[in-house]
């Protein structure tokens, strides 16, 4: 199984909307999909409602005993949902929130999923801390705005100190990989835009995917929705599903998996 965590401790940036999106082609693929939503706010929990499991987000921090997760069928998608119990997380100390989710992933493993797919909050706390510890991959989707470059920066300095650093009793994370920066709501009539693109490009080439996904209201109507963009019947919308498509081909290729 692999797991990859959709990072970026900024909000609004496109995080849930990748995410959702890889889990619904994931799906279509025949994998089984796993997806755990750690953020309080609950988008992908939203859109994901219809394959909600009995175990919530909260219970693989605090379930005791322990959560016992539900073998899964062929082209499955469960969702751990986030809950309320997930705002004692921040009070949780990090060395205990790491074993407890490598516990709790391990269980998941054994229950023979494919792919663990892990959406998180906007904020460097523990919820995002502990994902990154039990992850093998991080995607970070970024919007093309001063405040969302700034912040990445922050986040791939986390990343380094998460694969070289021990916690009290816990191992770094040493295999970790950044699959990359996910432009996403990318506006291509506004100059700005188009210039922090480039920059980007140019001061870091190996650290961006090398797609994008524009701001499309057929995303939004999707998530909304709980529906995969290729679902809707707008221009717009055809736009967006080849984006989407393409981003979770990549994803799936880079996550060594076949496509
Ligand atoms: N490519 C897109 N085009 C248009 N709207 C988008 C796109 N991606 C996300 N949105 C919308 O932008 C908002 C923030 O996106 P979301 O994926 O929830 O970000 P995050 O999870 O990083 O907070 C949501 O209202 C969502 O519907
Ligand atoms: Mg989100």
């Amino acid at each position: 199984m692999k797991i990859l965590v959709a990072a970026n401790q900024k909000g609004g940036v496109g995080k849930t909307a990748a995410l959702v999106h890889l889990a619904f082609d994931f799906l279509e693929r025949g994998l089984k999909v796993a997806v755990i939503d750690l953020d309080t706010q609950a988008n992908a929990s939203y859109t994901l409602a219809q394959y909600k499991g009995e175990t919530v987000a909260s219970d693989i921090f605090f379930g005791d005993p322990a959560p016992v997760w539900i073998a899964p069928e062929e082209g499955t998608l469960l969702l751990i949902a986030s809950d309320t119990g997930l705002v004692n997380l921040e009070q949780l100390p990090l060395p205990e929130a790491i074993s407890r989710f490598r516990e709790s992933i391990r269980q998941i493993r054994d229950q023979e999923f494919d792919i663990c797919l892990i959406d998180t909050a906007p904020s460097m706390g523990v919820g995002l801390m502990s994902a990154l510890y039990v992850s093998d991959y991080v995607l970070s989707p970024i919007e093309l705005e001063a405040y969302s470059i700034q912040g990445i920066k922050k986040l791939l300095t986390t990343i380094s100190n998460v694969r070289r650093t021990t916690v009290p009793g816990i191992e770094p994370n040493t295999g970790l990989k950044f699959l990359g920066m996910l432009p996403s709501k990318v506006d291509a009539r506004k100059p700005r835009q188009v210039r922090n693109l480039a920059e980007l490009q140019a001061a870091y080439p190996e650290l961006l995917v090398p797609l994008n996904i524009g701001f499309r209201d057929g995303i939004a109507e999707a998530l909304a929705s709980g529906i995969p963009v290729w679902q809707i019947k707008s221009t717009a919308a055809r736009k967006a599903a080849l984006e989407t498509k393409a981003m979770a081909k990549y994803v799936l290729e880079n996550m060594g998996l076949k496509t």
